[in-house]
Protein backbone atom coordinates (compact mmCIF):
# COMPACT_ATOMS: atom_id res chain seq x y z
CA UNK A 1 0.00 0.00 0.00
CA UNK A 2 2.64 2.66 0.65
CA UNK A 3 4.69 1.60 -2.41
CA UNK A 4 1.53 2.51 -4.09
CA UNK A 5 1.36 5.52 -2.37
CA UNK A 6 4.12 6.38 -3.18
CA UNK A 7 3.66 6.16 -6.79
CA UNK A 8 0.56 8.09 -7.20
CA UNK A 9 1.81 11.07 -5.50
CA UNK A 10 4.61 11.25 -7.55
CA UNK A 11 2.40 10.39 -10.48
CA UNK A 12 0.77 13.63 -9.00
CA UNK A 13 3.30 15.64 -8.64
CA UNK A 14 4.32 14.95 -12.05
CA UNK A 15 1.32 16.11 -13.28
CA UNK A 16 0.88 19.11 -11.30
CA UNK A 17 4.38 20.28 -12.91
CA UNK A 18 3.27 19.61 -16.08
CA UNK A 19 -0.05 21.54 -16.17
CA UNK A 20 -0.74 24.74 -18.11
CA UNK A 21 -3.35 25.67 -15.95
CA UNK A 22 -1.03 25.58 -12.89
CA UNK A 23 -0.64 29.22 -12.77
CA UNK A 24 -4.57 29.59 -12.83
CA UNK A 25 -5.30 28.70 -9.92
CA UNK A 26 -3.45 31.92 -7.86
CA UNK A 27 -6.35 33.70 -9.24
CA UNK A 28 -8.67 32.21 -7.23
CA UNK A 29 -9.13 32.47 -3.20
CA UNK A 30 -8.15 28.99 -2.31
CA UNK A 31 -5.05 29.56 -0.01
CA UNK A 32 -6.40 27.12 2.96
CA UNK A 33 -3.50 24.78 1.88
CA UNK A 34 -5.15 22.32 4.29
CA UNK A 35 -7.99 22.04 1.99
CA UNK A 36 -8.95 20.27 -1.28
CA UNK A 37 -12.35 22.18 -2.75
CA UNK A 38 -14.06 19.70 -5.28
CA UNK A 39 -17.53 21.43 -5.16
CA UNK A 40 -17.33 23.88 -7.13
CA UNK A 41 -19.62 21.61 -9.06
CA UNK A 42 -22.16 23.17 -6.79
CA UNK A 43 -20.41 26.58 -5.71
CA UNK A 44 -17.38 27.51 -7.86
CA UNK A 45 -14.52 29.70 -5.71
CA UNK A 46 -13.80 33.28 -5.70
CA UNK A 47 -11.66 34.59 -8.44
CA UNK A 48 -9.31 37.12 -5.98
CA UNK A 49 -9.66 39.83 -8.14
CA UNK A 50 -13.18 40.02 -7.39
CA UNK A 51 -14.30 41.82 -4.03
CA UNK A 52 -11.76 45.07 -5.64
CA UNK A 53 -14.41 45.08 -8.69
CA UNK A 54 -17.36 44.52 -6.55
CA UNK A 55 -15.94 47.58 -4.09
CA UNK A 56 -16.11 49.93 -6.90
CA UNK A 57 -19.26 48.94 -8.21
CA UNK A 58 -20.93 49.56 -4.94
CA UNK A 59 -18.76 52.70 -3.09
CA UNK A 60 -17.89 54.53 -6.97
CA UNK A 61 -20.72 53.19 -9.65
CA UNK A 62 -23.73 53.07 -6.72
CA UNK A 63 -22.16 55.73 -4.21
CA UNK A 64 -21.12 58.22 -6.21
CA UNK A 65 -22.50 58.11 -10.02
CA UNK A 66 -25.75 56.52 -8.34
CA UNK A 67 -28.53 56.55 -11.38
CA UNK A 68 -26.24 57.75 -13.81
CA UNK A 69 -24.44 54.06 -13.43
CA UNK A 70 -27.53 53.13 -15.72
CA UNK A 71 -25.48 54.50 -18.68
CA UNK A 72 -22.30 55.52 -17.42
CA UNK A 73 -21.48 51.95 -16.16
CA UNK A 74 -22.99 50.01 -18.15
CA UNK A 75 -25.54 48.57 -15.87
CA UNK A 76 -28.34 48.87 -18.85
CA UNK A 77 -26.69 46.51 -21.08
CA UNK A 78 -24.59 44.28 -18.56
CA UNK A 79 -27.40 41.50 -19.46
CA UNK A 80 -26.38 41.36 -23.24
CA UNK A 81 -22.62 42.49 -22.80
CA UNK A 82 -22.10 39.59 -20.60
CA UNK A 83 -24.33 37.03 -22.21
CA UNK A 84 -21.87 37.61 -24.92
CA UNK A 85 -18.82 37.08 -22.63
CA UNK A 86 -20.72 33.70 -21.94
CA UNK A 87 -21.13 33.03 -25.56
CA UNK A 88 -17.43 31.02 -26.74
CA UNK A 89 -17.86 29.23 -23.24
CA UNK A 90 -20.79 27.50 -24.48
CA UNK A 91 -20.03 27.78 -28.37
CA UNK A 92 -22.64 30.29 -29.44
CA UNK A 93 -22.22 33.18 -31.71
CA UNK A 94 -22.62 36.84 -29.71
CA UNK A 95 -26.01 38.27 -29.76
CA UNK A 96 -27.81 34.94 -28.63
CA UNK A 97 -27.08 34.91 -25.14
CA UNK A 98 -28.55 37.07 -22.39
CA UNK A 99 -27.59 36.76 -18.95
CA UNK A 100 -30.38 37.48 -15.43
CA UNK A 101 -32.99 35.57 -13.16
CA UNK A 102 -32.39 32.16 -11.98
CA UNK A 103 -31.93 28.71 -14.10
CA UNK A 104 -35.35 27.81 -12.89
CA UNK A 105 -36.90 31.14 -14.50
CA UNK A 106 -35.12 30.74 -18.00
CA UNK A 107 -35.94 26.55 -17.87
CA UNK A 108 -39.63 28.70 -18.18
CA UNK A 109 -38.85 30.66 -20.56
CA UNK A 110 -36.94 28.21 -22.81
CA UNK A 111 -39.69 25.77 -22.73
CA UNK A 112 -42.82 27.95 -23.33
CA UNK A 113 -40.81 29.66 -25.51
CA UNK A 114 -40.03 26.41 -27.44
CA UNK A 115 -43.93 25.03 -27.12
CA UNK A 116 -45.16 28.32 -28.63
CA UNK A 117 -42.98 27.68 -31.56
CA UNK A 118 -44.42 24.01 -31.96
CA UNK A 119 -47.92 23.34 -33.77
CA UNK A 120 -50.55 22.30 -31.14
CA UNK A 121 -50.72 19.27 -32.57
CA UNK A 122 -47.35 18.18 -30.76
CA UNK A 123 -48.98 17.95 -27.43
CA UNK A 124 -46.58 16.33 -25.56
CA UNK A 125 -42.93 17.95 -23.79
CA UNK A 126 -40.55 14.92 -23.28
CA UNK A 127 -38.38 15.62 -20.16
CA UNK A 128 -34.89 14.16 -18.69
CA UNK A 129 -36.44 11.78 -16.01
CA UNK A 130 -33.08 11.94 -14.09
CA UNK A 131 -33.19 15.59 -14.31
CA UNK A 132 -32.73 18.36 -11.47
CA UNK A 133 -36.15 18.80 -9.62
CA UNK A 134 -36.42 22.37 -10.66
CA UNK A 135 -37.02 21.62 -14.73
CA UNK A 136 -39.22 18.78 -14.45
CA UNK A 137 -41.54 21.11 -12.01
CA UNK A 138 -41.49 23.81 -14.62
CA UNK A 139 -41.93 21.96 -17.50
CA UNK A 140 -45.24 21.02 -16.23
CA UNK A 141 -46.00 23.91 -15.20
CA UNK A 142 -44.91 25.20 -18.70
CA UNK A 143 -47.25 22.24 -20.04
CA UNK A 144 -50.37 23.34 -18.49
CA UNK A 145 -50.04 26.76 -19.58
CA UNK A 146 -49.21 25.71 -23.38
CA UNK A 147 -52.04 22.53 -23.49
CA UNK A 148 -49.10 20.00 -23.38
CA UNK A 149 -48.50 16.93 -21.26
CA UNK A 150 -45.20 16.13 -19.74
CA UNK A 151 -43.32 13.34 -20.37
CA UNK A 152 -40.63 11.78 -18.15
CA UNK A 153 -38.39 10.07 -20.66
CA UNK A 154 -34.80 8.04 -19.20
CA UNK A 155 -32.47 9.72 -21.12
CA UNK A 156 -30.88 6.31 -22.85
CA UNK A 157 -34.88 6.28 -23.85
CA UNK A 158 -35.18 9.70 -24.82
CA UNK A 159 -34.23 8.87 -29.03
CA UNK A 160 -36.77 6.58 -29.23
CA UNK A 161 -39.61 8.47 -27.22
CA UNK A 162 -39.60 11.15 -29.74
CA UNK A 163 -42.30 11.39 -32.31
CA UNK A 164 -44.97 13.10 -34.18
CA UNK A 165 -46.30 14.33 -30.80
CA UNK A 166 -43.26 16.15 -29.10
CA UNK A 167 -42.68 19.57 -29.14
CA UNK A 168 -40.26 19.84 -27.25
CA UNK A 169 -37.05 18.15 -25.50
CA UNK A 170 -35.94 19.19 -22.22
CA UNK A 171 -32.29 17.54 -20.91
CA UNK A 172 -29.99 17.93 -19.15
CA UNK A 173 -25.66 17.90 -21.05
CA UNK A 174 -24.60 16.59 -17.68
CA UNK A 175 -26.93 14.79 -15.02
CA UNK A 176 -26.15 16.54 -11.35
CA UNK A 177 -26.31 13.28 -9.65
CA UNK A 178 -24.10 10.83 -11.58
CA UNK A 179 -22.05 13.11 -13.43
CA UNK A 180 -23.11 11.17 -16.99
CA UNK A 181 -22.65 13.33 -19.57
CA UNK A 182 -25.54 12.89 -22.64
CA UNK A 183 -25.02 12.97 -26.22
CA UNK A 184 -26.62 16.69 -27.13
CA UNK A 185 -25.39 16.53 -30.84
CA UNK A 186 -27.37 13.37 -30.89
CA UNK A 187 -30.28 14.21 -29.13
CA UNK A 188 -30.40 17.35 -30.47
CA UNK A 189 -30.43 15.91 -34.07
CA UNK A 190 -33.09 13.06 -33.03
CA UNK A 191 -34.90 15.77 -32.17
CA UNK A 192 -35.04 17.81 -35.21
CA UNK A 193 -35.72 14.85 -37.20
CA UNK A 194 -38.83 13.95 -35.24
CA UNK A 195 -40.07 17.62 -35.98
CA UNK A 196 -39.08 18.71 -32.36
CA UNK A 197 -36.73 21.22 -30.77
CA UNK A 198 -34.62 21.16 -27.78
CA UNK A 199 -33.50 22.81 -24.76
CA UNK A 200 -30.99 21.99 -23.21
CA UNK A 201 -29.63 22.86 -19.00
CA UNK A 202 -26.22 23.07 -19.27
CA UNK A 203 -25.61 23.64 -15.43
CA UNK A 204 -23.34 21.24 -15.09
CA UNK A 205 -21.15 21.05 -18.35
CA UNK A 206 -20.63 25.05 -19.15
CA UNK A 207 -17.28 26.10 -17.84
CA UNK A 208 -16.25 22.52 -17.64
CA UNK A 209 -16.56 21.06 -21.18
CA UNK A 210 -17.27 22.36 -24.86
CA UNK A 211 -20.99 22.81 -25.67
CA UNK A 212 -20.95 23.56 -29.40
CA UNK A 213 -24.57 25.12 -29.03
CA UNK A 214 -24.62 26.87 -32.68
CA UNK A 215 -22.28 23.47 -34.04
CA UNK A 216 -25.18 21.50 -32.89
CA UNK A 217 -28.39 23.46 -33.37
CA UNK A 218 -29.40 23.65 -30.33
CA UNK A 219 -32.61 25.41 -30.11
CA UNK A 220 -32.96 26.67 -26.24
CA UNK A 221 -30.42 26.58 -23.89
CA UNK A 222 -29.92 27.91 -19.91
CA UNK A 223 -27.25 27.28 -17.11
CA UNK A 224 -26.45 28.99 -13.97
CA UNK A 225 -23.21 30.77 -13.78
CA UNK A 226 -22.21 30.28 -9.90
CA UNK A 227 -20.61 26.17 -10.68
CA UNK A 228 -18.10 26.26 -13.28
CA UNK A 229 -18.45 30.13 -13.91
CA UNK A 230 -17.30 30.69 -10.69
CA UNK A 231 -19.65 33.84 -10.60
CA UNK A 232 -20.80 33.71 -6.82
CA UNK A 233 -23.28 32.44 -4.37
CA UNK A 234 -27.03 33.45 -6.61
CA UNK A 235 -25.00 34.78 -9.53
CA UNK A 236 -27.57 35.00 -12.55
CA UNK A 237 -28.30 32.42 -15.08
CA UNK A 238 -28.34 32.87 -18.51
CA UNK A 239 -30.89 32.01 -21.61
CA UNK A 240 -29.84 31.09 -24.90
CA UNK A 241 -32.07 31.63 -27.89
CA UNK A 242 -30.46 30.62 -31.24
CA UNK A 243 -30.68 33.53 -34.07
CA UNK A 244 -32.88 31.50 -36.12
CA UNK A 245 -35.69 30.92 -33.41
CA UNK A 246 -35.31 34.83 -31.64
CA UNK A 247 -37.69 36.56 -34.16
CA UNK A 248 -40.48 34.47 -33.23
CA UNK A 249 -39.57 33.62 -29.70
CA UNK A 250 -42.69 34.47 -27.95
CA UNK A 251 -41.20 34.78 -24.08
CA UNK A 252 -43.88 33.99 -21.50
CA UNK A 253 -42.12 36.85 -19.50
CA UNK A 254 -42.20 39.58 -21.23
CA UNK A 255 -41.67 42.45 -18.89
CA UNK A 256 -40.25 46.10 -19.58
CA UNK A 257 -36.78 45.25 -19.77
CA UNK A 258 -37.36 43.24 -23.04
CA UNK A 259 -39.74 46.01 -24.64
CA UNK A 260 -38.15 47.48 -27.55
CA UNK A 261 -38.45 50.75 -26.00
CA UNK A 262 -38.79 50.29 -22.74
CA UNK A 263 -38.53 53.98 -21.24
CA UNK A 264 -41.29 54.69 -23.92
CA UNK A 265 -43.52 53.41 -21.18
CA UNK A 266 -46.08 52.04 -23.38
CA UNK A 267 -48.96 50.17 -22.45
CA UNK A 268 -49.01 47.84 -25.19
CA UNK A 269 -45.95 45.53 -25.19
CA UNK A 270 -43.37 45.43 -28.11
CA UNK A 271 -40.63 42.67 -28.45
CA UNK A 272 -37.06 44.11 -28.45
CA UNK A 273 -35.10 42.25 -31.18
CA UNK A 274 -32.11 40.19 -30.28
CA UNK A 275 -31.33 38.78 -27.44
CA UNK A 276 -32.51 41.14 -25.14
CA UNK A 277 -36.06 39.57 -25.50
CA UNK A 278 -35.01 37.31 -22.73
CA UNK A 279 -34.90 40.10 -20.14
CA UNK A 280 -37.80 40.74 -17.83
CA UNK A 281 -37.60 43.33 -14.96
CA UNK A 282 -34.40 45.35 -13.48
CA UNK A 283 -31.09 43.51 -13.27
CA UNK A 284 -29.66 42.35 -9.76
CA UNK A 285 -26.41 44.59 -10.70
CA UNK A 286 -24.24 43.38 -8.21
CA UNK A 287 -24.78 40.00 -8.86
CA UNK A 288 -24.59 40.59 -12.29
CA UNK A 289 -21.37 43.11 -12.30
CA UNK A 290 -19.31 40.21 -9.67
CA UNK A 291 -20.29 37.29 -12.52
CA UNK A 292 -18.87 39.89 -14.88
CA UNK A 293 -15.42 40.23 -13.56
CA UNK A 294 -15.42 36.59 -12.47
CA UNK A 295 -15.21 35.62 -15.85
CA UNK A 296 -12.19 37.44 -16.19
CA UNK A 297 -10.29 34.55 -15.41
CA UNK A 298 -11.51 32.64 -18.65
CA UNK A 299 -9.36 35.29 -20.49
CA UNK A 300 -7.02 33.42 -23.23
CA UNK A 301 -8.49 29.66 -21.92
CA UNK A 302 -9.63 27.16 -24.52
CA UNK A 303 -12.35 25.12 -23.07
CA UNK A 304 -10.76 22.18 -24.94
CA UNK A 305 -7.73 22.46 -23.33
CA UNK A 306 -9.98 22.70 -19.89
CA UNK A 307 -11.69 19.56 -20.76
CA UNK A 308 -8.53 17.94 -21.76
CA UNK A 309 -7.34 18.19 -17.99
CA UNK A 310 -10.70 17.64 -16.50
CA UNK A 311 -10.59 13.93 -18.28
CA UNK A 312 -7.51 13.46 -17.32
CA UNK A 313 -8.21 14.60 -13.34
CA UNK A 314 -11.23 12.10 -13.03
CA UNK A 315 -9.11 9.48 -14.69
CA UNK A 316 -6.35 9.78 -12.65
CA UNK A 317 -9.12 10.11 -8.91
CA UNK A 318 -10.82 7.56 -10.32
CA UNK A 319 -7.49 5.16 -10.33
CA UNK A 320 -6.52 6.85 -6.88
CA UNK A 321 -10.18 5.59 -5.43
CA UNK A 322 -9.67 2.00 -6.54
CA UNK A 323 -5.76 1.98 -4.87
CA UNK A 324 -6.77 3.68 -1.58
CA UNK A 325 -10.44 2.83 -0.90
CA UNK A 326 -11.34 -0.70 0.38
CA UNK A 327 -12.50 -2.69 -1.92
CA UNK A 328 -16.47 -3.18 -1.90
CA UNK A 329 -16.94 0.37 -0.14
CA UNK A 330 -18.14 2.68 -2.74
CA UNK A 331 -18.64 2.11 -6.64
CA UNK A 332 -18.43 5.05 -9.12
CA UNK A 333 -22.05 5.32 -11.11
CA UNK A 334 -20.06 8.01 -13.23
CA UNK A 335 -19.20 6.82 -16.68
CA UNK A 336 -15.71 5.72 -16.95
CA UNK A 337 -16.44 6.11 -21.42
CA UNK A 338 -15.05 9.81 -21.67
CA UNK A 339 -17.51 10.75 -24.14
CA UNK A 340 -20.47 9.96 -21.61
CA UNK A 341 -18.85 11.59 -18.35
CA UNK A 342 -18.96 15.74 -17.18
CA UNK A 343 -16.39 16.96 -14.84
CA UNK A 344 -17.55 15.16 -11.50
CA UNK A 345 -16.95 11.92 -9.92
CA UNK A 346 -19.99 10.48 -8.35
CA UNK A 347 -19.48 7.30 -5.81
CA UNK A 348 -22.15 5.36 -4.19
CA UNK A 349 -21.41 4.57 -0.72
CA UNK A 350 -22.61 0.59 -0.24
CA UNK A 351 -22.60 -1.45 2.56
CA UNK A 352 -25.01 0.73 4.11
CA UNK A 353 -22.64 3.17 4.91
CA UNK A 354 -24.07 6.84 5.56
CA UNK A 355 -22.96 9.15 2.78
CA UNK A 356 -24.06 12.33 4.60
CA UNK A 357 -21.50 11.06 7.42
CA UNK A 358 -18.87 10.37 5.26
CA UNK A 359 -18.70 13.13 3.44
CA UNK A 360 -19.21 15.44 6.96
CA UNK A 361 -15.85 13.59 8.02
CA UNK A 362 -14.44 14.24 4.91
CA UNK A 363 -14.96 17.85 5.41
CA UNK A 364 -13.91 17.89 8.59
CA UNK A 365 -10.39 16.26 7.39
CA UNK A 366 -10.03 19.11 4.67
CA UNK A 367 -11.55 17.36 1.64
CA UNK A 368 -15.07 19.19 0.79
CA UNK A 369 -17.19 17.56 -1.95
CA UNK A 370 -21.09 16.82 -0.90
CA UNK A 371 -23.31 14.02 -1.20
CA UNK A 372 -26.69 13.74 -2.55
CA UNK A 373 -29.40 11.53 -0.92
CA UNK A 374 -29.55 8.50 -0.20
CA UNK A 375 -25.98 7.57 -0.52
CA UNK A 376 -23.69 9.22 -3.42
CA UNK A 377 -20.75 11.19 -2.53
CA UNK A 378 -20.44 13.90 -5.29
CA UNK A 379 -16.61 15.46 -6.07
CA UNK A 380 -16.40 18.16 -8.70
CA UNK A 381 -13.32 18.83 -10.59
CA UNK A 382 -12.63 22.78 -11.64
CA UNK A 383 -10.23 22.35 -13.70
CA UNK A 384 -9.06 26.23 -13.58
CA UNK A 385 -8.21 25.85 -10.29
CA UNK A 386 -8.18 21.70 -8.93
CA UNK A 387 -4.84 20.13 -9.35
CA UNK A 388 -4.04 16.12 -9.45
CA UNK A 389 -2.18 16.36 -5.68
CA UNK A 390 -5.76 17.37 -4.77
CA UNK A 391 -7.40 14.59 -6.54
CA UNK A 392 -4.56 12.09 -4.21
CA UNK A 393 -5.26 13.52 -1.40
CA UNK A 394 -9.15 13.83 -1.90
CA UNK A 395 -9.20 10.06 -2.61
CA UNK A 396 -6.69 9.19 -0.03
CA UNK A 397 -8.54 10.48 3.03
CA UNK A 398 -11.71 8.70 1.96
CA UNK A 399 -10.15 5.69 2.38
CA UNK A 400 -8.91 6.82 5.68
CA UNK A 401 -12.68 7.78 6.18
CA UNK A 402 -14.00 4.47 4.67
CA UNK A 403 -11.33 2.03 5.97
CA UNK A 404 -12.39 3.75 9.84
CA UNK A 405 -8.87 5.26 10.51
C1 LIG B 1 -28.99 21.05 -13.52
C2 LIG B 1 -29.61 22.16 -12.73
N1 LIG B 1 -30.68 22.80 -13.22
C3 LIG B 1 -31.28 23.79 -12.55
C4 LIG B 1 -30.79 24.21 -11.33
C5 LIG B 1 -31.53 25.27 -10.58
O1 LIG B 1 -30.92 26.49 -10.68
P1 LIG B 1 -31.50 27.80 -9.96
O2 LIG B 1 -31.52 27.50 -8.51
O3 LIG B 1 -30.48 28.83 -10.34
O4 LIG B 1 -32.82 28.09 -10.49
C6 LIG B 1 -29.66 23.60 -10.79
C7 LIG B 1 -29.11 24.04 -9.50
O5 LIG B 1 -28.14 23.55 -8.98
C8 LIG B 1 -29.06 22.54 -11.51
O6 LIG B 1 -27.98 21.90 -11.04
Amino acid sequence: MSEALNDLQRHAAALDSADAFAKHRDLFALDDADTVYLDGNSLGALPRHVPDRIADVVTRQWGELRIRSWDESGWWTAPERIGDRIAPLVGAAAGQVVVGDSTSVNVFKAVVGAARLSPESRDEILVDASTFPTDGYIAESAARMTGRRVVPVAPGDLRAALGPRTAVALVNHVDYRTGRRHDLPGLTAAAHEAGALAVWDLCHSAGALPVGLDAHDVDFAVGCTYKYLNGGPGSPAYLYVAERHQAAFDSPLPGWNSHSDPFGMTPGYAPADGAARGRVGTPDILSMLALEAALDVWDGVGVEDVREKSLALTDFFLECVDTYVPAGRVTSVTPAAHEERGSQVSLRCEDGADAGAVMRELIARGVVGDFRRPDVLRFGFTPLYVGFCDAERAARVLGEVLAGS
